[in-house]
């Protein structure tokens, strides 16, 4: 079992992606809402790469889905809900069909189409998505949502505790350089939220005073779902 790594939505390449088990990251906050809106119920979610194709899918029944995500990781006008996975509660999510756009992840989503599976993993579902990942038993590419085209801190370290997860398991893995330097990174670095102190998305959350946001998506391993993406639905 082969384990590579994306660093960007910018970076996929069909041709690496195809036939492969692929797992997408946005742990900051994309891949975080996704994974806590499905364990809060959420019935389906349809990742779209532009506001007026949200607003379009939403439109055809106001009851049946409601609209989440972020532009500058502000709420979208309009929008039921911004891209801060503590306002997926069950009470606001369960049973509803809910259509997002983020900056990178969705992108990274889209991107990712080509692969025999796309699941969604985050710090919160790190160990689920390895046990996942060791059970499909095919070739793995981490795809990281980056941030605007570039690497993320977070995103790689988060693929690092991934990484760590499978290893724990599985003897005869073959990590790629830049899936060995994630791993290695984060054996150095076991305290998530201290390492990404320095992530340029890790700024503009704090510049924004989203604190418990950071807080929530460091935690590891709080959630058991995985959640997959298949047919333009994430269920
Ligand atoms: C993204 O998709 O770029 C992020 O989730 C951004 C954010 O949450 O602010």
């Amino acid at each position: 079992m082969k384990i590579d790594l994306i660093i960007s939505a910018d970076d996929i390449k069909r041709e690496k992606v195809e036939g492969k088990s692929v797992v997408v990251i946005d742990m900051l906050r994309a891949t975080s809402v996704i994974v806590t809106a499905i364990n809060n119920g959420c019935q389906g979610i349809i990742p779209v790469l532009t506001v007026e194709e949200a607003f379009t899918i939403a439109n055809r029944d106001r009851k049946v889905y409601v609209l989440g995500g972020e532009r500058e990781a502000l709420k979208i006008d309009g929008f039921n809900f911004s891209n801060s996975p503590l306002e997926y509660k069950r009470n606001s999510v369960e049973g509803k069909n809910l259509v997002i756009t983020t900056s990178n992840g969705t992108r990274a989503i889209r991107g990712s189409v080509g692969a025999k599976n796309i699941l969604i993993g985050a710090l919160i579902n790190a160990r689920a998505v390895a046990d996942r990942l060791i059970e499909l038993n095919n070739d793995i590419v981490i795809v990281n949502a980056g941030t605007y085209g570039q690497f993320s801190m977070d995103d790689f370290i988060c693929s690092g505790y991934i990484i760590h997860c499978i290893a724990d398991k599985k003897s005869d893995i073959e990590l790629t350089d830049i899936s060995k330097t994630a791993s290695y990174i984060y054996g150095e670095n076991k305290d998530v939220l201290r390492f990404i102190k320095g992530a340029t998305h890790y700024k503009r959350m704090k510049e924004l005073k989203l604190d418990h946001d950071l807080n929530y998506c460091c935690q590891k391993d709080i959630i058991e779902v995985v959640p997959e993406y298949r047919d333009g639905l994430i269920s």
